[in-house]
């Protein structure tokens, strides 16, 4: 490792950091970490911290997960790399591939089509969703359909879906054809409905009303997080999803469940469509299917949608699709290694349990800190604090807010996630109970500090 001085010097000078402009990062030096063992981080002075962020939702067993870093150098050693483009394939890829379908077949899949990550994932969803039905002969199908606040990655098609301005604006023009659905935020929506069941039932009345207005036949795939996360963790009631799942049955539309941080446990269960009941026609999965350790993701198909594929040998049904490291031989032993791993730690039952303990925590520091308009969460480890400026009007606290309560809970022992007026929790689901505790204290230092 380069040495401290040269570390702080250079932090920031000869590379642009996403998310945040390139002035942002060069007047507040983003911290460097520089090593990590089980929940906890460590930065280049030494400050070790539980880290509340969980990597980025995907370091779901920690950071000292032997298994898996086993099973990437011993595939490194044995095969690097290999293709699994026409013609060739490469023994974990078939591994993971099997152990992948008993993974979701609860969830009705028995596909898999790999990635290098999330916003490849949802790309994969959405092209195969059109590929779908121009195979079965409804070429016209090709809109899609999504949530407001909804986060689909920042690919052209991925940012086209998202719900939130911020991946949009300075990109656009997008993708023609994708239309957004008020999501089921009961703090802020545009029906002032605060009742989660009714606020469900008025999002879907207007996912049947875009449905008649753009003609069912024209569209697609509706995309959507079984719970939205990014755009702020936002837990819908349980109508919501079934309900989705049914509108697009009756419309032929097909459901795409964006399961980058959903899938494998997060939520308590262990995907997301299996937490609310739902079967959809695709899973979109990435980050912790490796525990982060390796760029990768994996589409699933349902059977349904791969039996249509399946029996087509016209050409249509040909995969013009794919990348350099679709089905990457070390990313496909990480994720062998890291499923089961997950399993046999059971790592949804830790996610609930420690979900509970932060769920309740963050209920009593809303009733501590006038700051917290909202808390978010109840469903394993996805939570989050709504900052304001006052209870009353809801005005978003001021960005400068955010930052004050992240710093001070860093000082106190926690890594925290900011994302507008929204502090956002997802750590490792081997959490232990002392670590949520030591991410509750930082935080409520950090708010004491707003
Ligand atoms: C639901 C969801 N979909 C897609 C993505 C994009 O994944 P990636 O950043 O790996 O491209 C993310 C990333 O956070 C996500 O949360």
């Amino acid at each position: 490792m380069k040495d401290i001085n040269f570390l702080k010097a250079n932090n920031a000078r000869s590379l642009w950091h996403p998310m945040t402009a390139p002035s942002d990062s060069l007047k507040n030096p983003p911290t460097i970490v520089v090593s990590a063992r089980d929940c906890r981080i460590t930065d280049v002075d030494g400050h070790e911290v539980v880290d509340a962020v969980g990597g980025l939702w995907n370091v779901n067993l920690g950071y000292s997960c032997d298994v898996v870093k086993q099973a990437i150098t011993a595939q490194l050693e044995r095969l690097p790399y290999y293709s699994i483009f026409r013609g060739t394939s490469n023994d974990a890829v078939i591994e993971l591939s099997e152990a992948l379908r008993d993974f979701f077949d609860a969830d009705g899949m028995g596909r898999a089509f790999y990635t290098s990550g999330g916003g490849d994932s949802v790309e994969t969803a959405l092209r195969l969703a059109r590929q779908y039905h121009k195979i079965h002969g409804e070429a016209g199908r090709y809109k899609y359909l999504s949530l407001k606040k909804g986060y689909h990655g920042t690919h052209f098609g991925g940012a086209s879906v998202n719900g939130n301005a911020n991946f949009r604006t300075a990109y656009e023009p997008l993708l023609p054809g994708c239309f957004h659905i008020p999501a089921p935020y009961a703090y802020r929506n545009p029906f002032n409905e605060a009742d989660p069941a009714r606020l469900a039932q008025l999002c879907l009345q207007a996912l049947e009303d875009e449905i008649a207005f753009q003609g069912a036949g024209t569209i697609a795939a509706m995309i959507m997080e079984p719970v939205l996360g990014a755009g702020g963790v936002i837990p819908p009631h349980p109508s919501f999803m079934p309900g989705v799942e049914a509108i697009c049955r009756r419309n032929g539309i097909l459901l795409i469940a964006d399961e980058v941080i959903t899938a494998f446990g997060r939520t308590g269960a262990w995907s997301g469509s299996r937490l609310w009941g739902v079967k959809p026609d695709f899973i979109c999965t990435a980050k912790a299917i490796t525990n982060g350790y390796f760029p990768f993701g994996a589409v699933m198909i349902a059977e349904s949608v791969a039996a249509v594929f399946e029996a087509d040998d016209s050409g249509k049904a040909a995969i013009g699709h794919g990348y350099t490291y679709s089905g990457h031989p070390v990313g496909a032993a990480a994720a062998v290694a890291c499923l089961a791993e997950m399993q046999r730690l059971d790592v949804r039952s830790s996610a609930a349990a420690r979900g509970a303990q932060l769920w309740q925590g963050i209920n009593r520091l809303k009733e501590s800190h006038r700051v917290v308009g909202d808390v978010r969460g109840g469903h394993g480890l996805m939570l989050a604090l709504e900052l304001v400026a006052d209870r009353d009007s809801k005005k978003p606290a001021d960005k400068a807010v955010p930052a004050r309560v992240q710093a001070a809970a860093y000082e106190a022992g926690a890594m925290i996630r900011v994302s507008g007026p929204n502090i956002i929790l997802s750590p490792p689901l081997v959490l232990t109970e002392a670590d949520a505790a030591v991410i509750l204290d930082a935080l409520d230092k950090g708010l004491s500090a707003a």
